[in-house]
C-alpha cells in the first residue's frame, strides 16, 4: 500500500519535471497569432496577436498605450528609467502586472495601467512582450580581463 503510494508520487514528480522542460520557443514566436505557452498558475493561455493589438491601442481610462512609454515592441522606453519589456519572461511580466493590479507592487504610473486589465489581457500582453526580440543586457558579452 505505502509502496504503491510512493511509486505514484515518484511518477507524478517525474511527469511534472518532464512538463517543465517543455519550454515555449521564446524568441521564435514572432509569428503573430501563435498562442504562447505559459506556466503561470491559473492564468489563461496568452495570445501574441491579441497582446500586440492591446499593447499598441490607447486604453480606455488612461488614454495611453503600453508602447507610448515602453516604446516599440516594449524595447525602446521613452525614458531611461522605464523598463524594457521585450524578451522578459512571460511569467514574470504576467505576475508583475497582477501585482500592479492588486497593489502588491506600487507605482503611480503602472497602477492606473494595470487596474482594469483582465487575466486574459494580462496573459495576452505578457505573451506578446515576451515574444519580442530580447534587448536586455546581461554579462554574456562582458570582457573579462
Ligand atoms: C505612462 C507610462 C507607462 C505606460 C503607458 C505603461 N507603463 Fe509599464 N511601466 C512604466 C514605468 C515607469 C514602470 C516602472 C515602474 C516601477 O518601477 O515599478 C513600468 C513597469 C512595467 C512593468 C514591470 C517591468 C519590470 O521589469 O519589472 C511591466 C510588466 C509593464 N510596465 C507593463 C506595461 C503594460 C503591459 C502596459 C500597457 C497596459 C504599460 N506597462 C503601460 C510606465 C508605463
Amino acid at each position: 500500500m505505502t509502496n504503491t503510494r510512493l511509486l505514484l508520487g515518484a511518477l507524478a514528480i517525474a511527469l511534472l519535471a518532464a512538463g517543465c522542460g517543455n519550454k515555449a520557443e521564446e524568441g521564435h514566436a514572432a509569428d503573430a497569432g501563435h498562442a504562447a505557452q505559459s506556466s503561470s498558475a491559473g492564468m489563461p493561455e496568452g495570445n501574441i496577436a491579441a497582446g500586440e493589438k492591446l499593447a499598441t491601442s490607447k486604453m480606455e481610462g488612461t488614454g495611453q498605450a503600453c508602447i507610448d512609454c515602453h516604446g516599440k515592441d516594449g524595447a525602446a522606453p521613452v525614458d531611461p528609467s522605464y523598463p524594457v519589456l521585450a524578451g522578459q519572461y512571460q511569467d514574470y511580466i504576467a505576475y508583475t502586472l497582477q501585482m500592479y493590479r492588486d497593489g502588491r507592487r506600487q507605482n503611480v504610473l503602472m497602477a492606473s495601467q494595470a487596474k482594469n486589465l483582465t487575466d486574459q489581457q494580462i496573459a495576452d500582453l505578457s505573451a506578446y512582450f515576451a515574444s519580442r526580440e530580447r534587448k536586455l543586457k546581461d554579462l554574456s558579452e562582458a570582457v573579462v580581463n
